[in-house]
């Protein structure tokens, strides 16, 4: 077993410990990363840190050390290691709680994206407080009876329930209220399920089958279409090396048939969709991916006003059929699933890369992180 110890020369490398699930943490003893790991393992090597991943249950608090599992370059494998606590933290899975959080802050670990993560409701409120971007968030309620979700027929025919915590499309549900007390529900799980129930009774049963927890109401957007498919954006924002947000890539999602969600579908890079698919100019492509870039970094620094600040935010927002520019979700951390699917390898890379060097940014500076984090 190889140990990695911090010492407090000032040109060390900086070490980045990854928390992954367990399962991951199997298929990395079996020698069978998945995409996300390989590419970050690269991006380790070119950014000249270190990098090791292990699961919550492997930090050993009373003597500060940490039973991961690394790249050993020089037998080519997975293999497993003592570590001292990392310079910074990052979380590609799970959540911290506050015992944990606090005593890796109180030891000098640094945080590369929110240890807990966001949730849908919070960050709704926080972009509400913006003036530019009040509008552009769809009206959100917390659900706490049926009554609530009544009230909110009121306002509009299509209402997206959410969970408070985001998850691949899992737990989100579209309802589309017909004539005659009737509902339209649908949701999208490995396939599309849907229901149409008549009384309120049945549509309260359906709900409640869904949400074993406390979801949230979302007015629905009249999201663009394409020959009928719903689409939508999903955007990797980033801090990089000098701290500085920076929009890397914006993948363009296009639903499957019916589907009340764009999530497990066809992507397009952002400049390939408005050229090709929309018909847009050059200049028109330039001229509104520069206001979705404005828009995007407006979203991204609001967010961290609540959860300070962040090395990467996955953002999910949209066009209406009025084209204007709707926010649907923010995640702390991202799958990365549609830049894999549109972009080339550079791009690719370079979203890794960003995530490491901006670790070696905040691993320098002496003082906490800059901004209040009242959801911490
Ligand atoms: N208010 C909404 N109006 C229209 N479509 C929505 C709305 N909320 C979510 N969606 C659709 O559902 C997808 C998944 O919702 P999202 O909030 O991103 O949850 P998840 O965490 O599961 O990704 C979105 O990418 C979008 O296509
Ligand atoms: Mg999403």
């Amino acid at each position: 077993m190889s140990t990695l110890s911090s010492t407090t020369n000032k040109n060390k490398e900086t070490t980045v410990g990854v928390l992954i699930t367990r399962r991951t943490l199997r298929r990395l003893q079996k020698q069978k990363p998945s995409l996300n790991i390989i590419k970050l393992q690269e991006a380790n090597e070119k950014a000249k840190t270190k990098l090791y991943m292990f699961t919550l249950k492997e930090i050993d608090f009373n003597r500060d050390i940490i039973y991961g599992i690394y790249f050993n370059p020089s037998t080519n494998r997975w293999e497993k290691g003592k570590f001292s606590l990392p310079d910074v933290f990052y979380r590609r899975s799970g959540s911290l709680n506050q015992t944990i959080q606090r005593k890796l802050q109180k030891k000098g670990v640094k945080f590369l994206n929110s240890p807990k993560g966001f949730n849908n409701w919070e960050v709704s409120l926080l972009l509400l407080q913006n003036k530019d971007l009040c509008s552009h968030v769809p009206l959100t309620r917390k659900c706490q009876s049926f009554k609530d979700l009544t009230k909110m027929f009121k306002r509009t025919n299509t209402v997206y329930l959410k969970s408070y915590i985001g998850g691949r499309g899992k737990k989100v549900m579209r309802i589309i209220k017909q004539p005659n007390k009737a509902y339209h529900c649908s949701y999208f799980n490995k396939h599309l399920i849907e229901h149409r129930v008549n009384t309120f009774e049945a549509f309260q049963k359906t709900i409640r089958s869904f949400y074993k927890k406390e979801f949230i109401m979302q007015e629905g957007i009249d999201l663009l279409t394409v020959d009928g498919y719903l689409v939508d954006m999903r955007a990797e924002v980033q801090r990089n090396g000098n701290g500085n947000v920076e929009v890397t890539a914006i993948a363009v999602r296009r639903g499957k048939k019916n589907s009340p969600i764009t999530t497990h579908s066809e992507s397009y890079t952002f400049d390939s969709f408005y050229k090709n698919v929309l018909k847009y100019s050059d200049q028109q492509v330039s001229t509104f991916k520069e206001e979705v870039t404005q828009f995007l970094k407006k979203v991204y620094e609001q967010v961290e006003e609540g959860y300070g600040r962040c090395g990467e935010m996955g953002i999910d927002f949209a066009l209406d059929k009025n084209n204007k520019l709707w926010l649907i979700e923010c995640n702390s951390r991202s799958a990365k699933v549609s830049l894999h699917k549109a972009f080339d390898q550079q791009t690719v890379n370079q979203s890794f890369l960003n995530l490491l060097e901006y670790a070696k940014y905040i691993a320098k500076e002496k003082s906490e992180r800059k901004y209040a984090s009242h959801y911490q």
